[in-house]
């Protein structure tokens, strides 16, 4: 990671609302971290991309918990999207998102615009990849997509300088890779995952249900019914994983999910789970109308 940058005064045109501060340009934003650090306070980091709900506002809870001085990032990052529609239609509720973070005690955000964060040739762009687990699962579907991912984050990283940073299990293949990032750069944050945040009906909360209609909306807890399924089979002692993966696709085409994939993996690497690992997750993802769900759920057999 970068030293702080040096601390000559530089003009801060923020937005101060309560006691958050908005910030759009790196250099506000290392001005205000470094004078925080400077007064002795630790500091905790939640990078969104925005769209926050309760799921984003458990971060932000444990970040406060757990450091003196929280930042928060708002910025929906273009290089981890595939498609260029995806991107565009992706929720962008700047205001509504300030006051969740200053009711839930944010100190500073970050929105930097897109020439903020990357220089315009994308070509040139240093990327930082981990490889082999980035390419597998919603790296399968999505390519490139956990390589924009790590980009982004090491590049947050390297602006905030976190002691401490937080990120949703919801993501679980996104917080491991993240994880292999931190440990193989070396890098001087510490990372905690907050568990994923249900709807009652126990659907995931996701920036992207907003893209289910009405009707898909009730059929969408089928999903994390399906997943309850297979942990509680292999809680019971199944070792049939094939089969408990064939059911529980058959069960989402009949409520007209395309599925796109469900693995028992080991927690540790996520890689295919034997009969003998005990540490399991269960990863999913599949299509609901104009939505991709993900979803997860570990098991301890
Ligand atoms: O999980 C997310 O919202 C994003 O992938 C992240 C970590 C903010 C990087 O853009």
């Amino acid at each position: 990671m970068q030293a702080p940058c040096a601390t000559a005064a530089i003009p801060v045109q923020s937005i101060v609302s309560n006691n958050m501060q908005t910030v759009t340009t790196i250099a506000e934003l290392r001005q205000v971290v470094g004078a925080a650090r400077r007064a002795g306070k630790s500091i905790g980091f939640v990078p969104t991309m925005g769209n926050l709900h309760q799921g984003h506002l458990n971060l932000l809870i444990t970040a406060r918990e757990r450091t003196d001085f929280v930042v928060s990032s708002i910025f929906v990052n273009p290089l981890q999207f595939n498609a260029k529609d995806d991107l565009e239609r992706y929720p962008r509720t700047l205001e509504e998102d300030q006051q969740s973070l200053i009711e839930y005690g944010c100190d500073l955000l970050f929105a930097p615009s897109e020439s903020e964060v990357y220089s315009s040739d994308r070509a040139s762009q240093t990327f930082v990849e981990v490889p082999g687990i980035s390419e597998m699962y919603c790296g399968a579907s999505r390519p490139g997509h956990f390589r924009g991912v790590t980009t982004i984050v090491n590049k947050l990283f390297n602006l905030v300088q976190p002691d401490l940073a937080v990120f949703g299990k919801k993501d679980f293949q996104q917080l491991h890779i993240i994880r292999r990032m931190v440990t193989d750069l070396s890098m001087p944050v510490e990372l905690v995952g907050v568990d994923t945040a249900r709807a009652e009906s126990g659907l995931a909360l996701s920036s992207r249900n907003g893209y289910l209609t009405k009707d898909e909306l009730k059929r969408a807890p089928v999903f994390y019914a399906q997943l309850r399924t297979i942990h509680d089979a292999l809680v019971g002692g199944s070792d049939d994983f094939e089969g408990l993966i064939k059911q529980a696709i058959e069960s989402l085409e009949r409520e007209s999910f395309k599925p796109d994939y469900i693995h028992i993996v080991r927690r540790s690497d996520l890689q295919p789970a034997t009969p003998k690992d005990r540490e399991l997750v269960v990863l999913a993802a599949a299509f609901l109308g104009q939505a991709r769900l993900i979803d997860n759920l570990e098991v301890d057999c």
